[in-house]
């Protein structure tokens, strides 16, 4: 952290992408916010080159304003520019906001002085707690989209409103965090799942809707946004996640394999029996690529072919596996023979049982491992 600049009680860092029309409001509001409550604060702008004149604007607010720019010409995305920020802030608290206004300045003392005064370690501005709220008019996609992506977070933190971007935190608490820099946005997402020993506390606040600019959460982001979740349950609970993640991708190839077959069978007339066996081939295909990817991603260095054909026995003999286990129990036994579904059942859990294990031991191999202990990739620690 620079030590030229005279330390201060609280740093804002605010990550900006083309935000010319809110900054100056927004610094204007700190600004009688921090002396209204006696908090000598500054505002660190985390520009990545918008080129709207946010970064004319911002020069010419630090004549007047406990203002700093910070530009960063090559890299981009609001997590790592919030890092950045808090990597150069001077703040014994430091706190992250939107530049939008999304996020009041008027309960910026609320988080500071939670924090300040050892209440917790960080301070949340809240939507999800009582008295917490977001405009009215949200639609059902937008609500939906919220509550989606919170609760895929729950196994990582109890905190009902890890995204919202509104936090404030001490400064040896970050300072003694793991190393961060989530793909994408969620950045206290990547801190509450990283440090479950932080007390955090949720305070509510009024969450608005911009009014000038545009949002930047598109799709990319969403995509990031899953990668990041994968990281962040992987680290934590890697058996599991990655057994989740291989029957999702087993879900996603059984509807490749429908697919393909009714394309060879129904469109293309293949006869039924070849058929199953291309469709077979084309789904275990797919499984292959996307466990290579994301599943094991640790063993994207090895050879293509031969893990493929690999894969591809391994599957083949899952299947006969499945397909045995029913038999033999229908043949077995009066029972299943009575409850057949149960004996499916038995089989699909042997079948899937094996060709996971198969596929984690023989296939894929130590890389898969390797993968584990490395967390998100490319990230450079805070200290
Ligand atoms: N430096 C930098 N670089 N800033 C960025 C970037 C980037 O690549 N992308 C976005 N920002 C800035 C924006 O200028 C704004 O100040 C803030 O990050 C939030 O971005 P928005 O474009 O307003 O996105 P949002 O409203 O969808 O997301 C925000 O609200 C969500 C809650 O609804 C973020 O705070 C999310 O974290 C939060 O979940
Ligand atoms: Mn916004």
């Amino acid at each position: 952290m620079s030590g030229e600049v005279p330390p201060v009680d609280l740093s804002v860092v605010v990550p900006t992408c083309r935000e010319v029309l809110n900054i100056e409001e927004l610094v204007e509001r700190l600004c009688r916010v921090f002396s209204a409550h006696g908090i000598e604060g500054e505002v660190l702008v985390v520009d990545d080159g918008s080129d709207d004149g946010t970064e004319e604007l911002c020069a010419r607010l630090a004549r007047s304003r406990p203002v700093r720019l910070l530009v960063r010409r090559t890299e981009r995305g609001l997590a790592t520019a919030v890092i950045h920020g808090m990597r150069h802030a001077t703040g014994r608290v430091l706190l992250c906001m939107d530049a939008d206004l999304s996020h009041p300045p008027e309960s910026v003392p609320d988080l500071y002085r939670a924090v300040d005064s050892g209440a917790c370690d960080i301070a949340i501005g809240s939507r999800y707690v009582e008295g917490g709220e977001v405009d009215e008019g949200w639609g059902l996609f937008r609500r939906l989209n919220s509550r989606i992506a919170t609760s895929l977070a729950r196994g990582l933190t109890k905190v009902k409103d890890p995204m919202g971007g509104f936090f404030a935190i001490r400064r040896e608490v970050l300072e003694s965090a793991p190393p961060l820099a989530p793909p994408g946005y969620k950045i206290l997402l990547d801190l509450l799942a990283k440090c479950p020993k932080a007390r955090a506390m949720e305070i509510p606040i009024r969450f608005r809707d911009r009014k000038l600019g545009e949002s930047k959460l598109d799709l990319r982001q969403r995509i990031l946004y899953l990668r990041h979740l994968h990281c962040l349950y992987r680290a934590r609970r890697p058996v599991l996640s990655e057994i989740l993640l291989y029957g999702l991708v087993g879900l996603s190839g059984l509807a490749v394999d429908l697919l393909a077959f009714s394309l060879l069978y129904r469109i293309l007339l293949v006869n039924h029996l070849a058929s199953r066996a291309g469709s077979f081939v084309v789904a275990a295909t797919w499984n292959w690529a996307f466990n290579r990817r994301i599943t094991f991603d640790g063993a994207r260095a090895r050879a293509r072919l031969p893990q493929w054909a690999g894969f591809l026995l391994v599957s083949a003999t899952a299947f006969l596996l499945n397909w045995g286990t029913y038999w033999l129990l229908t043949a077995s036994s009066a029972f299943f023979l009575a409850a057949k579904e149960l004996a499916i059942v038995c089989g699909v859990v042997a079948g899937f049982a094996f060709n996971y294990l198969g596929a984690r031991l023989l296939v894929f191999g130590r890389g898969a491992a390797a993968a584990e202990g490395r967390g998100l990739r490319g990230q450079a620690p805070l200290r």
